[in-house]
């Protein structure tokens, strides 16, 4: 009987829950059909007759703030800047040392010398790292030689990210190191004379290698 009852009253119901339905599937119709512009339409709302705004002047897109304008050129003021924007730890080197290898290799080759692949074919020759003047150039000079191209050199700013960039910029400085370093620069080790060489298949370029290391050469002193 208590439940006959109920039944009756959720009958009695049923009429107003079908015009709520009808009142609302009439909502259905403006959602479909918003008042706004599609992209690029015209408008007579504004006297230019597009329904599009510039952006204010001064509008920064979200994550193009450059701000840290050193990070992103390589220039203090108009020149180059000579200091690295972050920390060089051993992971900054390696994967300078990859970028590098990807990148500028086929002209400069791994070691420096402008010898590469493409130019072995016929490029242009680039000079080598190993000159007074680009081994006194600063830290930024080589940004900016990425960032903006130099000469027949093509900028590699689209394919290299500014963070790369500079982890490149400290593998060349390693790299440049590694090929004048004196005998008192590298704590008085002695160098294995004449320096073993490894010679890249195909290319003329000659890599200086580590001397195999082992207990009777090794003339460290955390052996004593
Ligand atoms: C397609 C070949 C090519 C590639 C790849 C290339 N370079 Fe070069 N680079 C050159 C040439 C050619 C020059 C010399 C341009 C000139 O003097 O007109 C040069 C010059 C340079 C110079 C010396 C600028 C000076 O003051 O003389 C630097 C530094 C340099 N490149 C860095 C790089 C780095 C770093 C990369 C990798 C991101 C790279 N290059 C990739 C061809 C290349």
């Amino acid at each position: 009987m208590e439940r006959l009852r109920k039944f009756r009253r959720a009958g009695t119901k049923m009429p107003f829950m079908l015009l709520a339905l009808l009142v609302l599937a009439g909502c259905r119709q403006d959602m479909h059909d918003q008042p706004r512009f599609k992209p690029l339409a015209m408008s007579d709302f504004y006297a230019d007759l597009r329904s599009s705004r510039a952006p204010v002047e001064g509008t920064v897109a979200r994550g193009q703030l450059h701000e840290d304008t050193y990070f992103y050129t390589g220039k203090v003021g108009a020149n180059p800047g000579d200091y690295m924007p972050f920390p060089v730890t051993e992971e900054v080197l390696q994967r300078g040392r990859e970028r590098f290898d990807i990148y500028c290799t086929p002209c400069h080759s791994r070691l420096g010398d402008g010898n590469g692949m493409i130019v072995q074919r016929g490029f242009q020759h680039p000079p080598s790292y190993h000159t007074d003047r680009l081994r006194k150039a600063p830290l930024g000079y080589f940004f900016m030689v990425m960032t903006e191209g130099f000469g027949a050199m093509p900028d590699y700013a689209e394919q290299i990210q500014p963070r790369d960039r500079w982890c490149i910029v400290a593998y060349i400085r390693a790299l440049q190191l590694s090929q004048s370093a004196t005998q008192a620069e590298i704590g008085g080790h002695a160098v294995p004379s004449p320096a073993p060489q490894f010679k890249e298949p195909g290319s003329g370029a000659t890599l200086p290698v580590p001397a195999p290391q082992s207990s009777e050469t090794d003339t460290g002193e955390e052996q004593k």
